[in-house]
């Protein structure tokens, strides 16, 4: 705080103090009394200086707030660079059809065109495809040279080796341990206790789209036992 007495205050003016001057940008100028010592027309003028810095520097906002913007940018970045990889390890893997289906594969890894496959495998064929979780599956045609609305699993429910298909017994044939299932997959001789898993055979979009089997084994008549 500084006081000082002074002629009728005009803004450009500056105020005095004991310890020097203060430039009315750098001081807040408080209500002029008179002062009953000085005589008439003397005013009393207090001057409180501010804490406006000596240079007169005013802080930059706008500077502020787009350095936190680049600093914010730069930390986001490169963290979101590495959580994106992280969480898709635990998303399963895209499924290329509606529902969690995915679309079958065959040997060359190249999408199934039902039309295609049709030309190409006549009826009661049986050929393996790539199916759900990469699991081998068979893509089944009808007698009537359609698709059936099925896949097999060919992974042995005993101790899981691919089952092959015999077309002259007419049976998925497992080579290892000799358990045999119908053309359908159901098991009829063990030692393997499970008849095979199911898969559905869609078409979407002219490509054959494998769908999880949720629903009665239609060759047993109890629930999926892999689902
Ligand atoms: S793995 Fe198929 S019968 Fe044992």
């Amino acid at each position: 705080m500084a006081s000082s007495t002074l002629s009728p205050p005009t803004p450009s003016r500056l105020c005095s103090s004991k310890n020097g001057l203060f430039a009315p940008s750098q001081a807040a100028m408080l209500k002029p009394t008179r002062s009953p010592q000085k005589g008439k027309g003397a005013v009393k003028i207090r001057c409180q200086a501010t804490s406006i810095p000596a240079d007169n520097r005013v802080p930059d906002m706008e500077r502020r707030q787009l350095m936190n913007l680049l600093l914010l940018g730069a930390i986001s970045l490169p963290t979101a660079g590495m959580l994106v990889p992280y969480a898709s390890f635990f998303a399963p893997p895209g499924s290329g059809g509606d529902g969690g289906g995915q679309v079958a594969k065959d040997a060359l890894g190249n999408d199934v065109i039902a039309s295609v496959w049709l030309k190409n495998h006549g009826p009661g064929d049986r050929t393996l495809t790539q199916g759900l979780k990469g699991d081998p599956t068979y893509l089944v045609v009808e007698n009537d040279r359609t698709l059936a609305t099925y896949g097999i699993n060919a992974v042995c429910t005993h101790l899981g080796c691919v089952v092959p298909w015999n077309n002259a017994e007419n049976k998925f044939i497992c080579p290892c341990h000799g358990s045999q299932y119908n053309n359908q997959g159901r098991v009829v001789r063990g030692p393997a206790p499970l008849s095979l898993a199911l898969a559905h055979a869609d078409v979407d979009d002219g490509k054959v789209v494998f769908v999880p089997w949720v629903e009665t084994d239609f060759r047993t008549g109890d629930a999926p036992w892999w689902a």
